[in-house]
């Protein structure tokens, strides 16, 4: 399936100093290509792959063949749409890693010798630091937050309460010590027999649920961490335990059963973030991620706001889950630095944001 997003004009960056970056994203199971000129976003073009709804999670392997069959109409549907011509390109940007190494290695493969082919600088990007710096992407609708800000990266594949003090300063606060909050949401749709993922149906049903139907126990963890296999385990005992009385339980309950979930990791995230707010002074929040596109999570943030005077940025819906705009976007900053990779450079299926000190 093709998500494009409307191409747009501008006038007033044509010039000398405007930088046309191709960016590729293949970290996990969708395959993305972005065109941006500048820190505009002229396409956005996201392949997802089906495939894997049947198997419960993502299959490394269906993935990375999926990458090879996607990534050519992808990258042609991308320039097509941002009526680029691969001529007119300044640099290619590709996620280097963290991600699955399949996956990974088909983007890396695809943008080093397409980088090659058209003589252009080749610009490797950390997934991750791209979920955050996904709020510099140039939008009418969107303000970027200034330096220092609090970034809560919460993906399928990772949960990070990040300082951000620089574009390419960052400091890790806290992380999950075992499963991503998208695993909670993702599991526990397994649970109640949902399709993968998950996330996006626990969303919609939880807004015709009451989140306060069910309470389960929430993890305790010390500082800014965070654990969810606890929750996880919690909500299989008591939905099998629920099963045993009524087999038509989750059928009768999905409703509050979804809230309810949704209310715990939220209610999760949000005693994180406060607590980061009092441990560092910084009261500037962005999210990033694909559970950022969370209705509970998006609200919890818009109350706190006016609740704790905090300034809290929300990515457009489109640059939450994953995507090559935000790809784009680092690779138009280190453009700006004169951050290029070379031809031996290999994807990292392990890859910790940059700091100053390991920023090549
Ligand atoms: O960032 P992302 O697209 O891929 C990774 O880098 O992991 O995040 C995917 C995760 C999945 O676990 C998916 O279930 C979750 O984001 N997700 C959501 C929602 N939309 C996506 N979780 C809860 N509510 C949503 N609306
Ligand atoms: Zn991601």
């Amino acid at each position: 399936m093709f998500y494009l997003c409307t191409p747009i004009f501008i006038p007033n960056l044509v010039g000398k100093e405007t930088i046309y970056t191709l960016a590729i994203e293949s970290s996990c199971d969708d395959t993305s290509a972005a065109v941006l000129c500048n820190k505009k976003v002229l396409s956005n073009v996201v392949a997802t792959q089906k495939i894997h709804e049947a198997y419960g999670g993502v299959v490394p392997e269906l993935a990375s063949r999926a990458h090879q069959q996607n990534i050519i109409p992808v990258v042609h549907q991308a320039l097509m749409s941002a009526n680029i011509d691969k001529k007119q390109l300044s640099a290619i940007a590709f996620t280097q890693g963290p991600g699955l190494m399949g996956s990974l290695l088909v983007g890396t493969s695809f943008s080093k010798s397409l980088a090659m082919g058209l003589q252009l600088p080749l610009i490797a990007v950390n997934h991750m630091q791209a979920h955050i710096l996904a709020h510099f992407i140039e939008d009418e609708n969107t303000t970027a937050p200034p330096f220092p800000f609090l970034a809560m990266t919460i993906s399928g594949g990772h949960t990070q309460i990040v300082l951000v003090k620089d574009y390419f300063d960052m400091e890790i606060l806290g992380e999950t010590l075992d499963d991503a909050v998208g695993e909670a949401f993702d599991k526990s749709a397994k649970i109640l027999g949902l399709p993968y993922p998950g996330g996006p149906l626990i969303d919609k049903y939880a807004k015709l649920g009451n989140p306060t139907a069910f309470s389960f126990s929430k993890p305790k963890v010390d500082g800014l961490n965070f654990s969810f296999s606890g929750l996880k385990t919690g909500i299989l005992y008591f939905v099998q335990r629920e099963v045993k009385k009524n087999p038509n339980f989750i059928a009768e309950n999905l409703n509050d059963i979804c809230a309810s979930i949704q209310h715990t990791i939220v209610a999760i995230l949000m005693d994180k973030l406060k607590k980061a707010v009092k441990q560092t002074q910084v009261s500037h929040i962005a999210i990033g991620g694909g559970v950022s596109a969370n209705s509970g999570i998006r609200t919890a943030l818009t109350n706190a706001s006016k609740t704790h005077g905090w300034s809290t940025y929300i990515p457009k819906f489109e640059y939450c889950t994953d995507n090559a705009a935000m790809i784009g976007i680092v690779g138009y900053l280190k453009h700006q630095k004169g951050l290029f990779s070379d031809q031996n450079i290999t994807a990292k299926a392990r890859y910790a944001i940059e700091n100053k000190k390991n920023t090549n």
